[in-house]
């Protein structure tokens, strides 16, 4: 078991983009290659909760987030021997408002999880399509954030402020809080809206946009209304080749960013967030 835990925040105010399927589906590929791995629900819609084939779990991250329950006592196993899972429903609807006025309202999150994180070697935290109390809980308890864009005409709307929000929390609550990486999903490489939206991303952002590319495929659809993720769905569609690929591509970055940390290499060469200071518009 690792000491050394990522907390990864799977956001975007945007709704619809793919980031319940992209933490769904990266958390079961990081639990294959036998990463301890725990996927937290942050969202009401509980999407994340139901992907697992949880649905009205008797307890579930609000409990966490209001202290009534540690992360350990709401956590889940599933059919993945090196994941578990915290489950949400819609009680924590609730939350937004109850943490308003709570005391140390954006660091909840990043409580709840302290003591499991000697447990994991990653933490997903799938975050609901807002920039609300829990997307900011998310943000203070991460290292760092997996940003899920669609290649469409609006897909980098929304982003320069996901950034702008990001920076204000690496400067008042989380100075660790990083970019990790921009995944492209719902990919149609026959549009040409598409791959001219990619070639924008990646001018943008380099070598934060992920080289695997996650296609519009069926299969990712269909596998949350059988309680599965893809892998255990179907293995052989494009949609489970693609998350492999993107995790495996994930890990090796982290392992690579871990082992030069390690040798006394600054952590971030660039900017705080890795990118170039010139904002998408
Ligand atoms: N690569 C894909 N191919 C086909 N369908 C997909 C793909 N990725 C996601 N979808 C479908 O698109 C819809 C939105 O995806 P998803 O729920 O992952 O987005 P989200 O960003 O989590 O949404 P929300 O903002 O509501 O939480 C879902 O019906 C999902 O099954
Ligand atoms: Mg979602």
């Amino acid at each position: 078991m690792s000491s050394r835990c990522r907390v990864l925040a799977v956001v975007n105010q945007k709704g619809g983009v793919g980031k319940t399927t992209s933490a769904v589906n990266l958390a079961a590929c990081f639990a294959a290659s036998e990463r301890r791995t725990l996927l937290i629900d942050l969202d009401p819609q509980g999407n994340a909760s139901s992907a697992y084939g949880v649905s009205n779990p008797p307890q579930q991250i609000y409990d966490a987030l209001i202290g009534r329950h540690s992360v350990k006592e709401v956590s889940v196993s599933t059919d993945l021997e090196f994941l578990d899972l915290v489950p949400a429903g819609p009680d924590l609807v609730g939350a937004e408002i109850e943490l308003v006025s709570a005391l140390n309202r954006e660091r909840r999150l990043e409580q709840a999880i302290d003591d499991v994180r000697e447990s994991y070697e990653l933490i997903l935290v799938d975050c609901p399509p807002s920039l609300g109390i829990l997307t900011l809980n998310a943000l203070t308890a991460a290292d760092a954030l997996l940003i899920p864009l669609q290649c469409e005409y609006y897909a980098l709307e929304g982003l320069a402020r996901l950034l702008e929000t990001t920076e204000l929390v690496r400067a008042q609550l989380n100075p660790r809080l990083e970019l990790e990486g921009i995944i492209l999903t719902m990919v149609d490489l026959r549009n040409n809206l598409s791959r001219q939206v990619e070639t924008e991303v990646r001018r943008h952002f380099a070598e934060k946009v992920y080289r695997s590319r996650i296609p519009r495929n069926v299969r990712l659809s269909e596998a949350p209304s059988h309680g599965m993720p893809i892998l255990l769905y179907d293995v052989h569609s494009r949609g489970a080749l693609a998350y492999l690929e993107l995790a495996d591509e994930i890990l090796g970055r982290i392992g690579r960013a871990d082992s030069t940390t390690e040798a006394g290499a600054p952590e971030s060469a660039s900017t705080p967030m890795g990118v170039s200071d010139e904002r998408p518009t």
